[in-house]
């Protein structure tokens, strides 16, 4: 391993070639218009991202933002890309509770899956952030993920042999600025869009192609009120910071860090359920390993706090009585199969978001 991987084995100036990406000839069709499979009616209700740029998406800026994604030289010793902790086998989540970043420093929550981001209004776990394009910078800066200094990235990109015209045919000009950084990490994460999955299919067609399993799951999912807080129509997550009680005591205080409202204390993302099956360790500090895991978590361990959302609860009050679901080993075993028909396993491996780097 350490053969290919050497560069980053020992933590020095990558040298040539060997550090090339390889791209296609033709320009990659990102397919930046909406999905057909979005229901319209979701198309018109939901926050997309794209209404705040400033800016024309174009799949130019997108295969920048892509070598960027997956570039270690935008970390301060080359070691961490974008991609070391957002992998594409794990739908751009990683497979560790916390991930390591420069140095060896670990994260203090577990990464997030980064599909159809597009049409989320919040970000990370405590949703303190609002704009991807703010966002995609924050990594880069952090001390403890990539810790290198905006100014610095600017001068060292316009140095290495091929970003100038990346930048070139992305913004219509070689120069490297940090909006432009910005921007094409941004559209990169904003083209990583996530519906081919056996759930979409179903939805079309009164669920004819789900197994008997699948469809017990189902009705196990939108019976025990799952889907009111993961809504069920497309995304299966909520907009609001949520606390599920995972905790009587949380040690991380969530959205109360970014409100200073004790109301929300241990409130955190609801989660998009989408790739489920590949984003574990689960939770903001991926504390369960397996979706079984989870799923007796909601059945027998939700534990009482004053801010528990009220549809955790028996009496259906906040910081009511946590509630019991009492299910079944077999339903619990018909739920993850459920969830599992929300897989798109052909985003794993969809060269349109690979690695262009030949490690
Ligand atoms: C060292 C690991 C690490 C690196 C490197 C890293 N991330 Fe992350 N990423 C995380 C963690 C951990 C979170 C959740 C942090 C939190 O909620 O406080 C996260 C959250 C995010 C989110 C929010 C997702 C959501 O659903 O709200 C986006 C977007 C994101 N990262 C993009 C990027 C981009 C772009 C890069 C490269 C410029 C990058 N990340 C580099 C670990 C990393
Ligand atoms: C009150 C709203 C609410 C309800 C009801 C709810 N969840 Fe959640 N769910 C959340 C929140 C909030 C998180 C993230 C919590 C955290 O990490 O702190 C979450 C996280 C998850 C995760 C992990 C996501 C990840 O990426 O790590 C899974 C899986 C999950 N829920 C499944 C379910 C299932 C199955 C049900 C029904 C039995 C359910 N949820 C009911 C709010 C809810």
């Amino acid at each position: 391993m350490c053969f290919f991987y050497f560069v980053s084995c020992q933590k020095e100036e990558p040298i040539g070639h060997e550090y090339k990406w390889s791209l296609p000839e033709e320009i990659i069709d990102y397919s930046i218009e909406t999905p057909e499979v979005l229901p319209d009616f979701l198309v018109d209700t939901y926050f997309d991202q794209n209404s705040l740029l400033g800016y024309e998406l174009s799949n130019e800026a997108i295969t920048l933002g892509r070598v960027l994604f997956y570039d270690q030289r935008l970390s301060a010793d080359n070691t961490i890309s974008c991609a070391s902790c957002h992998q594409q086998e794990n739908a751009f989540s990683s497979n560790v509770a916390f991930s390591e970043g420069i140095d060896g420093q670990l994260t203090p929550r577990n990464s997030m899956s980064l599909v159809n981001l597009r049409w989320n209004r919040f970000l990370f776990w405590d949703q303190r952030e609002s704009s991807l394009d703010v966002q995609v910078l924050q990594p880069i800066v952090h001390p403890e993920e990539m810790n290198t200094q905006l100014e610095d990235l600017v001068v060292e990109l316009a140095n290495i042999e091929g970003y100038p015209a990346l930048f070139e045919s992305a913004f219509g000009s070689p120069e490297i600025t940090e909006e432009n950084i910005s921007s094409a990490l941004a559209q990169f994460i904003r083209a990583i869009t996530s519906f081919d999955t056996k759930y979409d299919e179903g939805r079309l067609i009164d669920y004819a192609n789900y197994t008997d399993a699948e469809l017990r799951g189902k009705d196990v999912f939108f019976n025990n009120r799952c889907n009111q807080c993961h809504t069920g129509q497309s995304f299966f997550q909520a907009g609001d910071p949520r606390n599920n009680g995972l905790d009587s005591d949380p040690s991380d205080l969530g959205f109360y860090n970014v409100s200073g409202n004790e109301n929300d204390i241990g409130k955190f993302k609801t989660m998009t359920l989408r790739n489920i099956e590949y984003t574990a360790p689960y939770m903001h500090d991926g504390r369960f390993e397996t979706l079984m895991e989870v799923v007796e978590f909601y059945n027998s361990g939700v534990q009482a706090h004053p801010n528990l959302d009220d549809r955790l609860t028996e009496e259906i009050e906040i910081g009511g009585t946590p509630i019991r679901l009492n299910l079944s080993q077999q339903q619990k075993e018909d739920l993850i199969a459920f969830l599992k028909t929300l897989s798109d396993e052909h985003l794993l491996t969809d060269e349109k978001f690979e690695n262009p780097f030949p490690w």
